[in-house]
Protein backbone atom coordinates (compact mmCIF):
# COMPACT_ATOMS: atom_id res chain seq x y z
CA UNK A 1 0.00 0.00 0.00
CA UNK A 2 1.41 3.42 -1.16
CA UNK A 3 0.42 5.05 1.97
CA UNK A 4 4.47 6.24 2.62
CA UNK A 5 4.69 3.70 5.46
CA UNK A 6 6.25 0.78 6.15
CA UNK A 7 9.13 1.17 3.89
CA UNK A 8 10.88 -1.47 5.90
CA UNK A 9 9.08 -4.03 7.80
CA UNK A 10 7.53 -2.59 10.39
CA UNK A 11 8.53 -3.56 14.05
CA UNK A 12 7.34 -3.14 17.70
CA UNK A 13 5.30 -5.38 19.96
CA UNK A 14 1.78 -6.80 19.82
CA UNK A 15 -0.44 -8.40 22.52
CA UNK A 16 -1.81 -11.14 21.61
CA UNK A 17 0.79 -14.29 21.39
CA UNK A 18 1.41 -13.46 25.08
CA UNK A 19 -1.55 -11.87 26.56
CA UNK A 20 -4.62 -13.08 25.01
CA UNK A 21 -7.90 -12.49 26.06
CA UNK A 22 -7.51 -12.54 29.46
CA UNK A 23 -9.73 -9.79 30.60
CA UNK A 24 -9.52 -11.02 34.52
CA UNK A 25 -8.25 -7.00 35.64
CA UNK A 26 -10.23 -8.71 39.42
CA UNK A 27 -7.96 -11.42 40.07
CA UNK A 28 -4.57 -10.76 37.53
CA UNK A 29 -4.44 -7.00 37.20
CA UNK A 30 -0.48 -7.12 36.16
CA UNK A 31 -1.61 -8.77 32.64
CA UNK A 32 -4.98 -8.73 32.10
CA UNK A 33 -5.73 -6.51 28.74
CA UNK A 34 -6.08 -3.01 29.66
CA UNK A 35 -5.01 0.52 29.40
CA UNK A 36 -2.04 -0.12 32.31
CA UNK A 37 -0.66 -3.05 30.67
CA UNK A 38 -0.58 -0.91 26.98
CA UNK A 39 0.70 2.14 29.31
CA UNK A 40 3.85 0.09 30.96
CA UNK A 41 4.70 -1.50 27.77
CA UNK A 42 5.13 1.35 25.96
CA UNK A 43 7.16 2.83 28.98
CA UNK A 44 9.42 -0.02 28.25
CA UNK A 45 9.97 0.03 24.66
CA UNK A 46 10.67 3.82 25.19
CA UNK A 47 12.70 3.72 28.35
CA UNK A 48 14.76 0.52 27.58
CA UNK A 49 16.06 0.88 24.15
CA UNK A 50 13.55 -0.55 22.10
CA UNK A 51 12.39 2.47 20.40
CA UNK A 52 15.96 3.64 19.38
CA UNK A 53 16.39 0.38 17.28
CA UNK A 54 12.96 0.38 15.29
CA UNK A 55 10.85 -1.40 18.07
CA UNK A 56 8.15 1.75 17.64
CA UNK A 57 4.89 0.08 17.05
CA UNK A 58 2.62 -0.70 20.49
CA UNK A 59 -0.44 -2.68 19.45
CA UNK A 60 -3.58 -3.50 20.98
CA UNK A 61 -5.16 -7.20 20.33
CA UNK A 62 -8.78 -8.43 20.68
CA UNK A 63 -10.62 -8.08 23.74
CA UNK A 64 -10.40 -4.18 23.92
CA UNK A 65 -13.76 -3.13 22.63
CA UNK A 66 -16.95 -3.28 25.14
CA UNK A 67 -19.57 -5.99 24.14
CA UNK A 68 -21.76 -3.57 22.37
CA UNK A 69 -21.27 -0.62 20.08
CA UNK A 70 -23.17 2.73 21.65
CA UNK A 71 -26.06 4.59 20.46
CA UNK A 72 -24.55 6.11 17.46
CA UNK A 73 -22.92 2.62 16.64
CA UNK A 74 -19.52 4.13 17.43
CA UNK A 75 -17.22 1.17 18.95
CA UNK A 76 -15.63 2.11 22.52
CA UNK A 77 -13.16 0.68 25.26
CA UNK A 78 -14.82 -1.82 27.70
CA UNK A 79 -14.92 1.29 30.59
CA UNK A 80 -13.45 -1.03 33.63
CA UNK A 81 -10.15 -1.64 31.71
CA UNK A 82 -9.64 1.56 29.73
CA UNK A 83 -11.26 4.35 31.96
CA UNK A 84 -9.55 6.35 30.25
CA UNK A 85 -10.42 5.04 26.39
CA UNK A 86 -8.68 4.88 23.53
CA UNK A 87 -7.39 8.42 22.65
CA UNK A 88 -6.39 9.18 25.80
CA UNK A 89 -3.93 5.92 25.63
CA UNK A 90 -3.00 7.22 21.69
CA UNK A 91 -2.26 10.44 23.33
CA UNK A 92 0.18 8.68 26.35
CA UNK A 93 2.15 6.17 23.51
CA UNK A 94 2.19 9.49 21.24
CA UNK A 95 4.50 11.25 24.26
CA UNK A 96 6.97 8.43 24.64
CA UNK A 97 7.62 8.94 20.74
CA UNK A 98 6.07 5.74 19.71
CA UNK A 99 2.91 4.71 17.74
CA UNK A 100 -0.21 2.77 18.54
CA UNK A 101 -1.87 -0.34 16.45
CA UNK A 102 -5.16 -1.71 17.00
CA UNK A 103 -7.19 -4.67 16.38
CA UNK A 104 -10.81 -4.62 14.26
CA UNK A 105 -12.31 -7.72 12.37
CA UNK A 106 -13.89 -7.47 9.17
CA UNK A 107 -16.49 -9.74 9.69
CA UNK A 108 -19.67 -9.44 12.32
CA UNK A 109 -17.54 -10.38 15.43
CA UNK A 110 -14.23 -10.65 16.27
CA UNK A 111 -12.85 -13.73 16.76
CA UNK A 112 -13.01 -13.47 20.57
CA UNK A 113 -16.66 -12.55 19.84
CA UNK A 114 -16.35 -8.38 20.47
CA UNK A 115 -18.78 -6.20 17.84
CA UNK A 116 -17.43 -6.86 13.97
CA UNK A 117 -16.96 -4.07 11.49
CA UNK A 118 -18.44 -5.67 8.61
CA UNK A 119 -21.24 -2.83 8.31
CA UNK A 120 -19.76 0.16 9.51
CA UNK A 121 -16.44 0.21 7.89
CA UNK A 122 -16.34 4.17 7.66
CA UNK A 123 -17.84 4.47 10.84
CA UNK A 124 -14.71 2.24 12.68
CA UNK A 125 -12.14 4.22 9.95
CA UNK A 126 -13.32 7.43 11.43
CA UNK A 127 -13.16 6.15 14.79
CA UNK A 128 -9.65 4.85 14.94
CA UNK A 129 -8.53 7.33 13.01
CA UNK A 130 -10.31 10.43 15.36
CA UNK A 131 -8.47 8.50 18.51
CA UNK A 132 -4.76 8.79 16.85
CA UNK A 133 -4.67 5.04 15.90
CA UNK A 134 -1.53 4.52 13.98
CA UNK A 135 -1.73 0.83 12.38
CA UNK A 136 -4.70 -1.58 12.57
CA UNK A 137 -4.78 -5.18 12.17
CA UNK A 138 -8.11 -6.07 10.62
CA UNK A 139 -8.74 -9.72 11.28
CA UNK A 140 -11.18 -12.20 9.23
CA UNK A 141 -12.82 -14.65 11.45
CA UNK A 142 -16.91 -14.70 11.23
CA UNK A 143 -16.87 -12.88 7.55
CA UNK A 144 -17.02 -14.82 4.49
CA UNK A 145 -14.13 -14.68 2.35
CA UNK A 146 -15.40 -14.23 -0.59
CA UNK A 147 -16.39 -10.14 0.96
CA UNK A 148 -13.08 -9.96 1.62
CA UNK A 149 -12.05 -8.70 -1.99
CA UNK A 150 -14.04 -5.79 -1.66
CA UNK A 151 -14.14 -5.42 2.54
CA UNK A 152 -10.49 -4.89 2.98
CA UNK A 153 -10.15 -2.53 -0.47
CA UNK A 154 -13.16 -0.35 1.47
CA UNK A 155 -11.47 -0.38 4.70
CA UNK A 156 -8.17 0.73 3.23
CA UNK A 157 -10.06 3.73 1.07
CA UNK A 158 -12.32 4.80 4.14
CA UNK A 159 -8.83 5.02 6.17
CA UNK A 160 -7.40 6.47 3.08
CA UNK A 161 -10.31 9.25 3.57
CA UNK A 162 -9.74 10.26 7.03
CA UNK A 163 -6.52 11.63 6.01
CA UNK A 164 -4.65 9.66 8.67
CA UNK A 165 -1.73 7.77 7.77
CA UNK A 166 -2.70 4.40 9.28
CA UNK A 167 -0.07 1.10 8.60
CA UNK A 168 -3.06 -1.40 7.33
CA UNK A 169 -2.66 -5.12 8.29
CA UNK A 170 -4.62 -7.19 6.73
CA UNK A 171 -5.28 -11.32 7.63
CA UNK A 172 -7.39 -11.55 4.45
CA UNK A 173 -4.89 -14.55 3.05
CA UNK A 174 -4.38 -16.22 6.39
CA UNK A 175 -8.40 -17.02 5.73
CA UNK A 176 -8.56 -17.07 1.91
CA UNK A 177 -6.21 -19.98 2.42
CA UNK A 178 -2.77 -18.54 2.07
CA UNK A 179 -1.80 -18.64 -1.61
CA UNK A 180 -5.18 -18.81 -3.26
CA UNK A 181 -5.14 -15.09 -3.02
CA UNK A 182 -4.22 -12.29 -5.74
CA UNK A 183 -0.76 -10.37 -3.98
CA UNK A 184 -0.68 -8.00 -6.60
CA UNK A 185 -4.27 -6.53 -4.94
CA UNK A 186 -2.70 -7.26 -1.68
CA UNK A 187 0.23 -5.19 -2.02
CA UNK A 188 -2.21 -2.69 -3.41
CA UNK A 189 -4.44 -1.91 -0.31
CA UNK A 190 -2.32 -3.59 2.45
CA UNK A 191 0.74 -2.86 4.19
CA UNK A 192 1.33 -6.06 5.82
CA UNK A 193 -0.16 -9.40 5.54
CA UNK A 194 -1.11 -12.16 7.77
CA UNK A 195 -0.82 -15.28 5.48
CA UNK A 196 -1.02 -18.28 7.94
CA UNK A 197 -1.56 -19.92 11.01
CA UNK A 198 -1.10 -18.24 14.15
CA UNK A 199 2.41 -18.54 16.09
CA UNK A 200 2.18 -20.18 19.15
CA UNK A 201 4.95 -20.36 22.06
CA UNK A 202 6.65 -23.43 20.42
CA UNK A 203 9.60 -24.29 18.22
CA UNK A 204 7.18 -26.72 15.75
CA UNK A 205 5.41 -23.48 15.09
CA UNK A 206 8.13 -21.75 14.32
CA UNK A 207 9.66 -24.31 12.09
CA UNK A 208 5.91 -25.50 10.70
CA UNK A 209 5.72 -21.48 9.56
CA UNK A 210 9.12 -21.61 8.10
CA UNK A 211 8.17 -24.67 6.50
CA UNK A 212 5.43 -23.00 4.74
CA UNK A 213 6.73 -20.23 3.96
CA UNK A 214 9.82 -22.40 2.25
CA UNK A 215 7.49 -24.08 0.54
CA UNK A 216 5.66 -21.01 -1.37
CA UNK A 217 8.13 -18.98 -1.51
CA UNK A 218 7.98 -18.42 -5.44
CA UNK A 219 4.49 -16.72 -4.69
CA UNK A 220 5.29 -14.97 -1.32
CA UNK A 221 8.81 -13.89 -2.06
CA UNK A 222 8.02 -11.84 -5.17
CA UNK A 223 4.72 -9.94 -3.18
CA UNK A 224 6.99 -9.01 -0.58
CA UNK A 225 8.82 -4.84 -1.05
CA UNK A 226 8.32 -1.30 0.20
CA UNK A 227 5.21 -0.97 1.75
CA UNK A 228 3.52 -4.21 1.46
CA UNK A 229 5.13 -7.36 3.46
CA UNK A 230 4.30 -10.83 4.01
CA UNK A 231 3.78 -11.42 8.06
CA UNK A 232 4.90 -15.04 9.31
CA UNK A 233 3.40 -13.63 12.89
CA UNK A 234 4.88 -12.47 16.29
CA UNK A 235 8.00 -12.83 17.41
CA UNK A 236 7.25 -14.29 21.09
CA UNK A 237 10.68 -15.77 22.80
CA UNK A 238 12.13 -15.31 26.29
CA UNK A 239 13.60 -18.71 26.99
CA UNK A 240 16.83 -20.21 27.59
CA UNK A 241 18.01 -23.32 26.49
CA UNK A 242 18.56 -25.60 29.47
CA UNK A 243 17.33 -28.90 30.44
CA UNK A 244 19.02 -31.11 33.13
CA UNK A 245 19.51 -33.51 36.16
CA UNK A 246 21.55 -36.34 36.96
CA UNK A 247 20.70 -39.79 37.95
CA UNK A 248 20.10 -42.85 35.86
CA UNK A 249 17.39 -45.57 35.88
CA UNK A 250 15.85 -44.78 32.02
CA UNK A 251 16.12 -43.50 28.91
CA UNK A 252 19.06 -41.31 27.35
CA UNK A 253 18.55 -38.07 27.58
CA UNK A 254 17.98 -35.94 24.41
CA UNK A 255 18.60 -32.37 23.90
CA UNK A 256 14.73 -31.75 23.48
CA UNK A 257 12.40 -30.64 26.11
CA UNK A 258 10.24 -33.40 25.01
CA UNK A 259 12.66 -35.63 26.33
CA UNK A 260 13.15 -33.55 29.82
CA UNK A 261 9.05 -33.69 30.23
CA UNK A 262 9.54 -37.80 29.70
CA UNK A 263 12.03 -38.97 32.33
CA UNK A 264 9.67 -36.10 34.56
CA UNK A 265 6.65 -38.11 33.85
CA UNK A 266 8.92 -41.61 34.78
CA UNK A 267 10.05 -40.00 37.90
CA UNK A 268 6.88 -39.10 38.98
CA UNK A 269 5.09 -42.22 37.78
CA UNK A 270 7.75 -44.88 39.96
CA UNK A 271 8.25 -42.11 42.51
CA UNK A 272 7.26 -44.70 45.55
CA UNK A 273 10.24 -47.00 44.67
CA UNK A 274 12.89 -43.83 43.66
CA UNK A 275 12.66 -41.38 46.51
CA UNK A 276 13.35 -43.94 49.10
CA UNK A 277 15.88 -44.97 47.15
CA UNK A 278 18.01 -41.94 47.27
CA UNK A 279 20.49 -40.92 50.19
CA UNK A 280 24.00 -39.84 50.37
CA UNK A 281 26.43 -41.79 48.53
CA UNK A 282 23.16 -43.49 46.26
CA UNK A 283 21.20 -40.94 43.95
CA UNK A 284 19.00 -41.95 41.35
CA UNK A 285 20.52 -40.39 37.95
CA UNK A 286 18.21 -39.31 35.60
CA UNK A 287 20.86 -38.43 32.79
CA UNK A 288 23.53 -36.21 31.83
CA UNK A 289 22.61 -32.23 32.45
CA UNK A 290 23.14 -30.51 29.12
CA UNK A 291 21.31 -32.70 27.28
CA UNK A 292 22.86 -34.46 24.15
CA UNK A 293 25.54 -30.98 23.42
CA UNK A 294 28.31 -33.02 25.78
CA UNK A 295 30.24 -30.22 24.56
CA UNK A 296 30.98 -29.00 27.93
CA UNK A 297 28.11 -26.73 28.34
CA UNK A 298 26.84 -26.24 31.93
CA UNK A 299 23.80 -26.37 33.37
CA UNK A 300 21.27 -26.13 36.09
CA UNK A 301 19.92 -29.00 38.10
CA UNK A 302 16.54 -30.49 37.76
CA UNK A 303 15.55 -28.50 40.81
CA UNK A 304 17.04 -25.16 39.48
CA UNK A 305 14.79 -25.64 35.82
CA UNK A 306 11.27 -26.39 38.33
CA UNK A 307 12.08 -22.76 39.92
CA UNK A 308 12.77 -21.25 36.76
CA UNK A 309 9.44 -22.44 36.00
CA UNK A 310 7.76 -20.02 38.69
CA UNK A 311 9.10 -17.22 35.87
CA UNK A 312 6.68 -18.72 34.00
CA UNK A 313 3.71 -15.94 35.16
CA UNK A 314 5.31 -13.39 33.81
CA UNK A 315 7.31 -14.87 30.61
CA UNK A 316 7.09 -16.71 27.31
CA UNK A 317 9.26 -19.88 28.28
CA UNK A 318 9.10 -22.38 25.14
CA UNK A 319 11.86 -21.62 23.01
CA UNK A 320 15.64 -22.07 24.23
CA UNK A 321 18.22 -20.00 23.48
CA UNK A 322 19.31 -21.35 19.97
CA UNK A 323 16.08 -21.54 19.10
CA UNK A 324 15.42 -17.95 19.80
CA UNK A 325 18.84 -16.79 17.57
CA UNK A 326 16.93 -19.26 15.12
CA UNK A 327 13.92 -17.03 15.04
CA UNK A 328 14.76 -13.90 14.91
CA UNK A 329 17.47 -14.86 12.15
CA UNK A 330 14.80 -16.01 10.25
CA UNK A 331 12.38 -13.60 10.18
CA UNK A 332 14.97 -11.19 9.66
CA UNK A 333 15.67 -13.09 6.42
CA UNK A 334 12.40 -13.44 5.49
CA UNK A 335 11.54 -9.50 5.52
CA UNK A 336 8.77 -9.89 8.38
CA UNK A 337 7.63 -7.43 10.55
CA UNK A 338 9.03 -7.71 13.52
CA UNK A 339 6.66 -7.72 16.46
CA UNK A 340 7.23 -8.71 19.76
CA UNK A 341 4.94 -10.54 21.94
CA UNK A 342 6.51 -11.08 25.00
CA UNK A 343 6.83 -9.33 28.37
CA UNK A 344 9.11 -6.63 28.17
CA UNK A 345 8.87 -5.95 32.06
CA UNK A 346 10.71 -8.88 33.07
CA UNK A 347 12.62 -10.40 29.54
CA UNK A 348 15.40 -12.15 30.16
CA UNK A 349 18.65 -10.71 29.35
CA UNK A 350 19.53 -13.31 26.88
CA UNK A 351 16.08 -13.00 24.80
CA UNK A 352 17.24 -8.86 24.75
CA UNK A 353 19.98 -9.49 23.39
CA UNK A 354 18.81 -11.62 20.43
CA UNK A 355 15.68 -8.79 19.88
CA UNK A 356 18.38 -6.18 20.16
CA UNK A 357 20.80 -7.89 17.90
CA UNK A 358 21.79 -4.35 15.60
CA UNK A 359 23.01 -6.15 12.40
CA UNK A 360 20.14 -8.87 12.66
CA UNK A 361 17.92 -5.82 12.46
CA UNK A 362 19.71 -4.41 10.08
CA UNK A 363 19.07 -6.95 7.65
CA UNK A 364 15.44 -7.06 8.49
CA UNK A 365 15.31 -3.24 8.24
CA UNK A 366 17.42 -3.23 4.66
CA UNK A 367 15.85 -0.94 2.62
CA UNK A 368 16.24 -3.38 -0.54
CA UNK A 369 12.86 -4.92 1.15
CA UNK A 370 13.87 -8.33 -0.67
CA UNK A 371 12.46 -10.69 1.13
CA UNK A 372 14.97 -14.32 1.19
CA UNK A 373 14.09 -17.68 0.01
CA UNK A 374 15.38 -21.18 0.93
CA UNK A 375 17.80 -21.86 -1.38
CA UNK A 376 18.92 -25.61 -0.21
CA UNK A 377 16.75 -27.91 1.61
CA UNK A 378 20.02 -30.20 2.29
CA UNK A 379 19.42 -33.81 2.85
CA UNK A 380 21.53 -33.55 6.29
CA UNK A 381 18.61 -31.52 7.29
CA UNK A 382 20.97 -27.84 7.31
CA UNK A 383 18.48 -25.93 4.87
CA UNK A 384 20.50 -22.61 3.58
CA UNK A 385 18.52 -19.57 3.42
CA UNK A 386 19.62 -16.72 1.53
CA UNK A 387 18.24 -12.68 1.65
CA UNK A 388 19.74 -10.00 -0.32
CA UNK A 389 20.44 -6.86 1.30
CA UNK A 390 21.68 -3.65 0.18
CA UNK A 391 24.14 -4.11 -2.87
CA UNK A 392 24.29 -6.47 -5.31
CA UNK A 393 27.12 -8.35 -3.66
CA UNK A 394 25.96 -8.25 -0.40
CA UNK A 395 23.60 -11.31 1.54
CA UNK A 396 22.68 -12.49 4.29
CA UNK A 397 22.82 -16.35 5.24
CA UNK A 398 20.99 -18.24 7.56
CA UNK A 399 22.18 -22.03 7.31
CA UNK A 400 19.03 -23.44 9.51
CA UNK A 401 19.75 -26.64 11.71
CA UNK A 402 16.56 -28.79 11.49
CA UNK A 403 18.70 -32.13 13.01
CA UNK A 404 16.73 -34.00 16.06
CA UNK A 405 19.98 -35.77 16.94
CA UNK A 406 20.88 -33.31 19.70
CA UNK A 407 24.53 -32.84 19.40
CA UNK A 408 26.79 -30.35 17.75
CA UNK A 409 26.78 -30.73 14.10
CA UNK A 410 29.47 -29.46 11.58
CA UNK A 411 28.30 -28.37 8.26
CA UNK A 412 30.76 -27.51 5.79
CA UNK A 413 29.43 -25.80 2.61
CA UNK A 414 31.21 -23.74 0.16
CA UNK A 415 29.99 -20.45 -1.68
CA UNK A 416 30.69 -21.44 -5.16
CA UNK A 417 28.23 -24.53 -4.02
CA UNK A 418 25.53 -21.71 -2.52
CA UNK A 419 25.63 -20.21 -6.38
CA UNK A 420 27.68 -17.34 -5.28
CA UNK A 421 29.67 -15.95 -7.92
CA UNK A 422 31.82 -13.24 -7.45
CA UNK A 423 34.96 -14.51 -8.39
CA UNK A 424 36.66 -11.84 -5.45
CA UNK A 425 35.51 -13.44 -2.75
CA UNK A 426 33.61 -12.17 -0.34
CA UNK A 427 33.97 -10.83 3.39
CA UNK A 428 31.77 -13.43 6.05
CA UNK A 429 30.82 -12.39 9.26
CA UNK A 430 28.46 -14.30 12.11
CA UNK A 431 26.06 -11.77 13.31
CA UNK A 432 25.04 -12.82 16.50
CA UNK A 433 29.44 -13.30 17.60
CA UNK A 434 30.55 -10.73 15.56
CA UNK A 435 33.34 -12.73 14.52
CA UNK A 436 35.56 -11.75 11.46
CA UNK A 437 35.89 -14.99 9.03
CA UNK A 438 37.95 -12.74 6.83
CA UNK A 439 37.66 -13.16 3.27
CA UNK A 440 36.67 -16.53 1.49
CA UNK A 441 36.54 -17.49 -2.17
CA UNK A 442 34.11 -18.73 -4.07
CA UNK A 443 35.61 -22.87 -3.05
CA UNK A 444 36.93 -21.88 0.22
CA UNK A 445 35.15 -24.34 2.72
CA UNK A 446 32.63 -22.83 5.38
CA UNK A 447 32.50 -24.72 8.65
CA UNK A 448 29.86 -24.21 11.20
CA UNK A 449 28.37 -25.95 13.87
CA UNK A 450 25.49 -25.41 16.58
CA UNK A 451 27.44 -25.38 19.82
CA UNK A 452 25.57 -24.62 22.39
CA UNK A 453 26.52 -21.83 24.74
CA UNK A 454 26.91 -21.60 28.33
CA UNK A 455 23.89 -20.07 30.98
CA UNK A 456 24.33 -20.57 34.24
CA UNK A 457 21.54 -19.11 36.40
CA UNK A 458 22.38 -18.59 40.25
CA UNK A 459 20.99 -20.81 42.77
CA UNK A 460 19.97 -19.26 45.53
CA UNK A 461 19.33 -21.66 49.37
CA UNK A 462 16.61 -20.95 51.45
CA UNK A 463 16.13 -23.10 54.40
CA UNK A 464 12.61 -24.06 53.20
CA UNK A 465 11.27 -26.49 50.61
CA UNK A 466 11.62 -26.78 47.13
CA UNK A 467 8.43 -26.68 45.12
CA UNK A 468 8.53 -26.94 41.61
CA UNK A 469 4.97 -25.74 39.63
CA UNK A 470 5.25 -28.28 36.54
CA UNK A 471 3.71 -26.16 33.80
CA UNK A 472 2.29 -28.85 31.46
CA UNK A 473 0.06 -26.45 29.50
CA UNK A 474 0.69 -26.32 25.81
CA UNK A 475 -1.43 -23.34 24.91
CA UNK A 476 1.31 -21.16 24.72
CA UNK A 477 0.44 -18.48 27.18
C1 LIG B 1 -7.27 -14.64 15.46
C2 LIG B 1 -5.97 -14.06 14.96
C3 LIG B 1 -5.04 -13.83 16.15
C4 LIG B 1 -5.68 -12.95 17.18
C5 LIG B 1 -7.04 -13.52 17.59
C6 LIG B 1 -7.81 -12.56 18.48
O1 LIG B 1 -7.09 -15.94 15.97
O2 LIG B 1 -5.35 -14.94 14.04
O3 LIG B 1 -3.82 -13.27 15.71
O4 LIG B 1 -5.83 -11.64 16.66
O5 LIG B 1 -7.84 -13.81 16.45
O6 LIG B 1 -9.03 -13.10 18.89
C1 LIG C 1 23.99 -46.45 25.86
C2 LIG C 1 23.91 -45.59 27.13
C3 LIG C 1 24.38 -44.17 26.82
C4 LIG C 1 25.81 -44.17 26.25
C5 LIG C 1 25.82 -45.10 25.00
C6 LIG C 1 27.24 -45.29 24.47
O1 LIG C 1 23.07 -45.97 24.92
O2 LIG C 1 22.58 -45.59 27.58
O3 LIG C 1 24.37 -43.40 28.01
O4 LIG C 1 26.75 -44.62 27.22
O5 LIG C 1 25.30 -46.39 25.31
O6 LIG C 1 27.26 -46.11 23.33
Amino acid sequence: LDNGLARTPPMGWLAWERFRCNVDCVDDPYNCISERLFMQMADRLSEDGWKELGYNYINIDDCWMSMDRDEQGNLYANKTRFPNGIKKLADYVHSKGLKLGIYLDFGTHTCGGYPGSIKYLQKDAETIAGWGIDMLKMDGCYANVSDMSWGYPDMEMYMNKTGRPILFSCSWPAYAGGIKVDYSVLGKHCNAWRNYDDIQDSWDSVTHIIDWFGDNQDVLAPAAGPGHWNDPDMVNYTAIGDHCNMWRNYGDIQDSWDSVTNIIDWYGNNQDILVPAAAPGQWNDPDMVGGGGGDGRDCMDLLTKMFSFISLIVGDYSLSYEESKAQMAMWAILAAPLFMSNDLRSISPEARTILMNKEVIRISQDSLGMQGRRVIKGTNKVETWVRQVQTKETYAVAFLNRREDGMPYNHTTTLGSLNFTSTMGYEVVDVYTNHRYGHFGLDTKLTGDNKIETWVRPIERQDTYAVAFLNRRSDGI
